[in-house]
């Protein structure tokens, strides 16, 4: 294995820099090649069919012209919709994103849970199974927020995102029957976390969970015995369309990701 070889995170927008941080700190001199489908954005709001096509064919090209050792896909839409299909297409290991329902039910005191993600996460037979598989005496209430997802990316392109608005977003997923019951909150989305503070001040006592760092564990322990680089340099981030602004620019070198191109 080349030392050398990257690691690949995809996701739809800037939501897979909140997986790939974990996973920087624990394999700080990793090569980083960062996918933003942003031609694509939102995936939240697309058909199953359509992102089962897109995914495959969009990381075949990446990998083709990478070589990564393995890639993260950094999104629950694509992954509780098209892991199967992405993995079958790639000669490589695949690690996906999907809703932290485990961790969220074996905290969970009222046993009542709320999942938070896009309208197509939520509504995946993927979800109803983790529900059943590892919450099954609990209630989970799903809430699909395409707010939330443009908040975030809002943020980090610079714009003000007060907790008035990101509070509005989710609020209706407390509001239901038994919502103000909920103690924990998966964060099915991975642009979520990076709203993380505003978040905390909106709905304080609501426990707030995610699969970043279980997944940066994940591709530490599938790369144990690869070499890597002696020093870190720097991430390349590729975006399928709009280029990013100043703001995005600096929040993605916050990252690491120095050096920004067009797929
Ligand atoms: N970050 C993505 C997720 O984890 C999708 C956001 C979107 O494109 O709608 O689901």
């Amino acid at each position: 294995m080349n030392p050398d070889a990257p690691l690949l995170f995809f996701d739809s927008g800037v939501g897979g820099l909140s997986v790939l941080q974990p996973t920087r700190e624990l394999l700080p001199t990793a090569s980083i090649i960062y996918v933003a489908d942003n031609a694509g954005f939102p995936y939240g709001e697309r058909s199953e069919a359509d992102i089962a096509a897109r995914i495959p064919a969009l990381l075949g090209r990446v990998v083709e012209r990478f070589r990564p050792r393995l890639a993260v896909i950094a999104c629950n839409t694509a992954s509780t919709i098209a892991l199967d299909t992405v993995r079958s297409a790639l000669e490589l290991p695949v690690v996906g994103t999907v809703p932290a329902i485990k961790p969220a039910s074996e905290m969970s005191k009222t046993r009542v849970i709320g999942v938070l993600g896009t309208q197509a996460t939520v509504r995946q037979p993927y979800v109803d199974d983790l529900a059943a598989r590892f919450a099954a005496d609990c209630t989970v209430i799903r809430h699909g927020s395409p707010e939330l997802v443009e908040l975030a990316e809002a943020k980090l392109a610079g714009a003000e995102v007060g907790v008035d608005s990101v509070h509005e977003a989710a609020r209706p997923m407390f509001e239901g029957e038994r919502g103000s019951e909920i103690d924990v909150a998966v964060l099915a989305c991975t642009h979520f976390r990076l709203l993380d503070e505003e978040l905390r001040a909106a709905f304080p006592g609501v426990a707030l969970v995610d699969g970043g760092r279980g997944i940066a564990r994940r591709i530490a322990w599938l790369t144990r015995e690869q070499p890597w680089p002696a020093e870190p340099s720097p991430g390349i981030a590729l975006f399928s369309g709009s280029s990013p602004n100043r703001s995005l620019l600096s929040a993605l070198a916050r990252y690491g990701l120095e050096e920004v191109r067009g797929l």
